[in-house]
């Protein structure tokens, strides 16, 4: 049994570049993050945030340095997969769900990864959809959807396995403002709910502010709020 306080995220000295490294973007990051807590990454657009949460989930490779989640080194490969297959969710600025296939379709996507039980899986779709006000709209298509429906099917994703971690790049970014804020509001409500611990890219100081704790990203670096 891990103690509350543990480290569940560490990175040490990490540095990303682009073009050959003609676009330096990450440049010399340490950060921990504890289990339990909701972080913000905060930073103008373009000021790396979405490339550091692609470090620190292992959907990309750093130049140098190392990043360990809930133990296990995100540059092996084996420790990887078992880490998106069971431990983390990602939510993506735009959604990324497959708009032919229907609401449900999607949300099962990760639990075939996971190879979860069928009864499991009805039931934690059933759980997440009532909690997020999308039961009903199960056997619709994606496409047919909201932007804050879609937003909304993509947290739901993002819990599935029930992750301990839960990445979020932008997810109200597409939204409206009002929608925007409903939607936050019934994120952070259902990740203090699961005991997520979250790290979320924004640039907007009203999501900064319902947040734990912040972390201002700009010029390569990371530095406390
Ligand atoms: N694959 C890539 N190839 C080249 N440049 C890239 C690539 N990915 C990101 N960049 C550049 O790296 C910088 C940081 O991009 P990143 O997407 O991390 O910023 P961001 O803080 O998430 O911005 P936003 O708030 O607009 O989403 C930008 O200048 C971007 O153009
Ligand atoms: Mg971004």
């Amino acid at each position: 049994m891990m103690n509350p306080h543990d480290t569940i995220i560490e990175a040490r000295d990490l540095w990303k570049s682009f073009d050959a490294g003609r676009i330096p973007v990450i440049q010399g990051v340490d950060l921990k993050i504890a289990r339990g807590e909701m972080m913000a990454l905060w930073g103008t657009s373009g000021s790396g945030k979405s490339t550091l949460l692609h470090l620190l989930s292992g959907l990309d490779v750093p130049d140098h340095g190392s990043v360990s989640v809930l133990g296990m080194n995100v540059s092996s490969e084996k420790d990887c997969l078992r880490l998106r297959r069971h431990h983390i969710g990602f939510i993506f600025q735009l959604h990324n769900l497959i708009p032919d296939l229907t609401l449900e379709e999607n949300l099962r996507i990760p639990a075939m990864a996971a190879q979860k039980s069928a009864t499991e899986v009805k039931a934690r779709i059933e759980q997440l959809t009532e909690a997020v006000g999308l039961a009903h709209r199960l056997r619709h298509r994606v496409q047919d959807l909201s932007g804050g429906e879609r937003q909304r099917t993509a947290i739901c994703r993002a819990l599935m396995n029930r992750p301990e971690i839960i990445f979020a790049d932008e997810p109200t970014g597409s939204l409206d403002e009002q929608t925007g804020a409903a939607v936050f509001e019934l994120f952070s409500r259902l990740v203090a709910l699961e005991k997520v611990t979250v790290l979320l890219a924004t640039h907007e100081r009203r999501f900064v502010e319902a947040c734990h704790r912040a972390l201002r990203v700009s010029n390569g670096k990371v530095t406390e709020l």
